[in-house]
């Protein structure tokens, strides 16, 4: 299917989407050697261009957190041991995009960082994968940068992906998924705003039916297109979305995993049905991630 980047290129009608599983379980990076050493998006360095700093031992324990929050509502946790001079290992989210394809099968694409200081990550995704008996694809040449499901966000329940090109990704590695997989419909979103860098900052499933996302990230068309693709699309005030809200996490289509503080989202969550599960990530959003950037769906 071509890739549409309008609302009026493909036919808006999910049920003509083939299903796929939702991926229900999750890979997590040990934080151990976890740190800041290059400001890489705009969110790891303060007002006066200093680094951030990390507290290690804080990081470790919201980490903690995170994994119970998961094991508490019954997700299958896997993790990737830790390893030193990998300062960006701990985003799981990125090296990696596994997809669910329509036979009930999984493969897991192997990412093109854009940045050297985390080329290296990716072969732990692929070893991990590898163990787990999934079958691994990399990228043609031609593909310069791809980061995963920062960048690539699969639309619950069908052969769909929310596509985003920026910084981080760019249209190729899209292009070469569109070719692959003729049944793959891809909506493409061109990011507007350098807060928000990944796609998943941005934008946040839940169900088949209702995402949230940040206005800002779009421009006019990309938010016609999320409109065309959920019924209930719901706006993140942008105090909030700094706060990293829209980059949470529904691994079951009720539970959403979000950065704790956003009392206007949650309570929209609330109201429509969902049990929010509110975490500090403090840590991780000093080096510009949150929840959803801390796991791998496989
Ligand atoms: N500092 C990391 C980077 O800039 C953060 C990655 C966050 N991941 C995400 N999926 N948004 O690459």
């Amino acid at each position: 299917m071509p890739i549409a980047n309008e609302a009026m290129q493909w036919s808006g009608s999910l049920s003509q989407i083939p299903k796929v599983q939702i991926l229900n379980r999750v890979l997590l990076g040990n934080p151990t050697h976890f740190s800041i050493e290059e400001a890489i998006n705009v969110h790891m360095e303060d007002e006066s261009g200093e680094l951030n700093s990390v507290d290690s031992s804080l990081a470790m324990e919201q980490w903690n957190n995170l994994k119970k929050a998961y094991r508490d509502i019954g997700t299958e946790v896997h993790e990737l041991s830790p390893v030193p001079g990998l300062p960006g290992y701990c985003f799981t989210a990125n090296p990696s995009l596994v997809l669910p394809l329509p036979d009930g099968n999984r493969i897991v694409w192997l990412s093109k960082m854009a940045h050297s200081s985390r080329f290296k990550e990716v072969e732990h995704h692929a070893s991990f994968f590898r163990s787990q008996n999934l079958p691994l694809k990399e990228f043609p040449e031609t593909v310069d940068r791809f980061e995963g499901c920062g960048d690539g966000i699969l639309h619950p329940g069908r052969f769909l992906i929310h596509a985003g090109t920026g910084s981080r990704s760019s249209i190729r590695g899209w292009e070469t998924l569109s070719a692959e997989y003729p049944d793959l419909q891809i909506l493409h979103y061109t990011l507007q705003d350098s807060r928000f860098y990944h796609l998943d900052t941005a934008l946040a499933p839940l169900n088949e039916n209702t995402a949230l996302f940040v206005p800002s990230a779009f421009d006019p068309s990309g938010q016609e297109l999320l409109a065309s693709a959920f019924e209930n699309l719901i706006p993140i005030p942008i105090e909030e979305a700094l706060h990293f809200a829209g980059n949470a996490h529904c691994p079951d289509g009720k539970h959403v995993l979000l950065q704790k503080g956003n009392p206007k989202i949650e309570s929209i969550l609330l109201r429509k049905g969902f049990h929010p599960i509110p975490l500090e990530t403090s840590e991780f959003r000093k080096s510009g991630g949150s929840v959803f950037c801390l796991k791998m769906a496989w």
